[in-house]
C-alpha cells in the first residue's frame, strides 16, 4: 500500500493506493459516525457487495450515471435523503465511482449542514488521477458544465486499481491520456514505465505506481494552489485547450482523454515551431498515445470554429489565449500566449 499526503494545514489528508484495499473498506473509514455512500445502479451491481464488509450503520444513496448526476435536482434528490436518513455533522459521505459521483457527492458534502466529511473511492482511472484529489466539486448548469461547486477537501482517498478490471477499454484509455499529461509535465518516469509496458500487461501493480505517481504530483500542486488562482495548477491542463474544444464541436463523440492526447500533440507542435523542444519528444509522445490507442491527429472539424471555442476557453484572457507548452518530457511546461495563426496551422499541419 502506497500513502500520499496532501498538506493542507487543517484539511490535510491522506491518499491511500494499493490493490484489494476495497476488500476491507471498513477498515479505512475514518469517524465511527453513520455512512451514506453516494454510487450509481452501474457500480453497485458490481460492487455493492463490498459495502457489505463496512459493518457500519450505512445508508446507499444511488444516483444517475454519468453527467446526469450532476445537477441541483440530484443535490435536492441527494440532500432530502441524507435528512431523511437522519445523517448529521460527525456523519461521513462516501464518493463511489467515477468523477461524476465524485463531484456531486463532494458537493453535497461540503453543504450539507454546513459541511461534513467525505471519503472520495474513485472507481475510473480519471478519478483515481484526477478528480478524486484536490477538493474541487461541481455540478453543472444549463448555461455550462461545472458552473456550480464549491472548494471541499476530501478527509481521505481511497484508490483500488481491482476497480480497472471492470472499466470499459475506452474509459481506461482516456484515463491513461491523463497519465501520459502528468508523464510530460512533472515525471519522466511516469511516462517511461508507460513505454515500456505491454498495454495488457498493465497488471494491477504496474497501476499502483503509475498512479501514486499522478496523484503525488497532482498532491503537490493542490498544496501550492488550493483555489486553483495562483496559476500553479496551471500546467494540469496541458492539452486540454484544443482538447475542451475538440470535445465540444464533436459533441463529445471524441472523449475528454481522446481529446487531450490530441490536444498535447498540437501543443508539442507549437513548442516545437517555437524552438522549445526538439522534433523526437512530438516523434516519441505520438508512438506511446499510438501504443495506448489513443488519437494524436486532429479530427475533420472546422479549424476557425475550434480557435472560436478555444477563445471561450477558461485560459483566454483579454481576448488572447493561453497555452501550456511542454518544454521536454517530464520537464516543467510553460504557459505562453500563442496567436490565432499559430494555433490554426499546428491544426492544420495535424488534421
Ligand atoms: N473535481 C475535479 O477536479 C475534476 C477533474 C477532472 C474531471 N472532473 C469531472 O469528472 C467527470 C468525469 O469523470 P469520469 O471520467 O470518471 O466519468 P464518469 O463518472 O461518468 O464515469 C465514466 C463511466 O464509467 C462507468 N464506470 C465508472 N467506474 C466503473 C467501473 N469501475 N467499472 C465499470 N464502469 C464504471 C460509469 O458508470 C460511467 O458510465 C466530469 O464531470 C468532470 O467534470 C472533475
Ligand atoms: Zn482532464
Amino acid at each position: 500500500m502506497r500513502t500520499i499526503s496532501v498538506g493542507l494545514g487543517a484539511r490535510s489528508y491522506p491518499i491511500i493506493i494499493g490493490t484489494g484495499l476495497v476488500d476491507r473498506l471498513g477498515d479505512h473509514l475514518p469517524g465511527n459516525g453513520k455512512i451514506a455512500v453516494i454510487s450509481t445502479p452501474i457500480i453497485n451491481d458490481l460492487y455493492g457487495y463490498l459495502l457489505e464488509s463496512i459493518g457500519r450503520d450505512i445508508e446507499l444513496i444511488l444516483v444517475p450515471d454519468g453527467e446526469e448526476a450532476k445537477t441541483w435536482e440530484t443535490v435536492e434528490e441527494v440532500l432530502g435523503k441524507l435528512l431523511g436518513c437522519g445523517l448529521d455533522r460527525k456523519s461521513t459521505i462516501v464518493a463511489l465511482g467515477g468523477g461524476t459521483v465524485g463531484d456531486l457527492a463532494g458537493f453535497v458534502a461540503s453543504i450539507y449542514m454546513r459541511g461534513i466529511d467525505v471519503v472520495q473511492v474513485p472507481t475510473t482511472l480519471l478519478g483515481m488521477v484526477d478528480s478524486a484529489i484536490g477538493g474541487k466539486t461541481a455540478v453543472n448548469h444549463p448555461k455550462g458544465k461545472n458552473l456550480v461547486g464549491s472548494f471541499h477537501q476530501p478527509s481521505k482517498v481511497i484508490i483500488d486499481p481491482l476497480f480497472l478490471k471492470s472499466l470499459p477499454d475506452r474509459e481506461v484509455r482516456s484515463g491513461m491520456a491523463e497519465t501520459v499529461k502528468y508523464g510530460v509535465i512533472s515525471d519522466k518516469v511516469i511516462f517511461q514505465i508507460i513505454e515500456e509496458t505491454p498495454i495488457a500487461d498493465l497488471e494491477p501493480e504496474t497501476m499502483v505506481e503509475i498512479i501514486a505517481r499522478c496523484a503525488a504530483i497532482k498532491a503537490k500542486l493542490v498544496e501550492q494552489d488550493e483555489r486553483d488562482d495562483k496559476g500553479i495548477r496551471a500546467s494540469l491542463n496541458y492539452g486540454h485547450t484544443t482538447g475542451h474544444s475538440i470535445e465540444t464541436l464533436s459533441k463529445h463523440g471524441v472523449n475528454h482523454g481522446e481529446g487531450v492526447a490530441i490536444g498535447m500533440n498540437v501543443a508539442a507542435l507549437i513548442a516545437e515551431e517555437m524552438g522549445m523542444v526538439g522534433s523526437e519528444m512530438r516523434a516519441r509522445l505520438e508512438r506511446l498515445l499510438n501504443k495506448i490507442g489513443l488519437p494524436f491527429n486532429v479530427p475533420d472539424l472546422s479549424i476557425e470554429e475550434m480557435v472560436e471555442v478555444m477563445h471561450r476557453d477558461k485560459k483566454a484572457e483579454d481576448g488572447r489565449i493561453r497555452f501550456v507548452l511542454p518544454t521536454g518530457i517530464g520537464e516543467e511546461p510553460v504557459l505562453r500566449y500563442i496567436s490565432e495563426e499559430t494555433i490554426a496551422s499546428a491544426l492544420r499541419e495535424l488534421q
